[in-house]
């Protein structure tokens, strides 16, 4: 069994794929954290984002059991993310990584952009969570508070709108729902809310 959970920077697409899989027992992967994991190796031996064939050499050859560095969640390591994840050979060097998690039993829950368009599209559950860009700043602000760091809420604002600009558009697995996808809306829905809504949606599809 496979979900398949997509949707925009902060809309809550990870709180509630591990909510999911905890539920179901099932394993869970946030991929955004691999892309993340690309652009921190780049920042620190300060390779340029720019640098195509640099970004796909350390995507080859990522560590993909390191995924638990706090930095990874920081604002910085969006960004960088977000940009190095337009290269296709990136998105390629990742794609076996990803789909070998997903074949796991007794299930996995993936989360991220393109998990129901490109690297699970037989996934037996589709979701695209999706949520105000004003409502997921918001909670991006508080998370990052809680975290320590200090940003001005206009400029998370920006941020996500950057990124979601850039995801939108880009020629590589652009962000949008799989034509199977459901979409849910969880502006106006708190974080249990939101469970109870997908967990519905889990159970009348399988
Ligand atoms: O979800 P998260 O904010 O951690 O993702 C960071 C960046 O990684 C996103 O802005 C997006 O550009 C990229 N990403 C992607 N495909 C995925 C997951 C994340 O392109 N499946």
């Amino acid at each position: 069994m496979i979900i398949a959970i997509d949707g925009p920077a902060a809309s809550g697409k990870g709180t509630l794929g591990k909510r999911l899989s905890e539920h179901f027992g099932f394993a869970h992967l946030d991929t955004g954290l691999l892309y993340r994991a690309v652009a921190r190796v780049m920042l620190d031996r300060e390779i340029d984002l720019a640098d195509r064939d640099a970004a796909h050499q350390v995507a080859l050859n990522l560590d993909v059991t390191d995924l638990d560095d706090p930095r990874l969640r920081g604002a910085q390591m969006g960004e960088a993310a977000s940009v190095i994840s337009g290269y296709q050979p990136v998105r390629d060097a990742l794609l076996a990584f990803q789909r070998q998690f997903a074949a796991q039993p007794p299930g996995a829950v993936l989360d991220g952009r393109d998990i129901g368009t490109v690297v699970c599209p037989d996934a037996d559950v589709k979701l695209f969570i999706t949520a105000a860009s004003e409502e997921r700043a918001r909670r991006r602000h508080l998370e990052l508070q809680k975290r320590g760091e200090r940003i001005v809420f206009e400029t998370i604002l920006e941020d996500i709108r950057r990124r979601d600009e850039r995801d939108m558009n880009r020629s590589s697995a652009p962000l949008k729902p799989a034509a199977d996808a459901i979409i849910l809306d969880t502006t106006h829905l708190d974080a249990d809310a939101a469970f109870q809504a997908a967990l519905d949606l889990v159970r009348a599809k399988s």
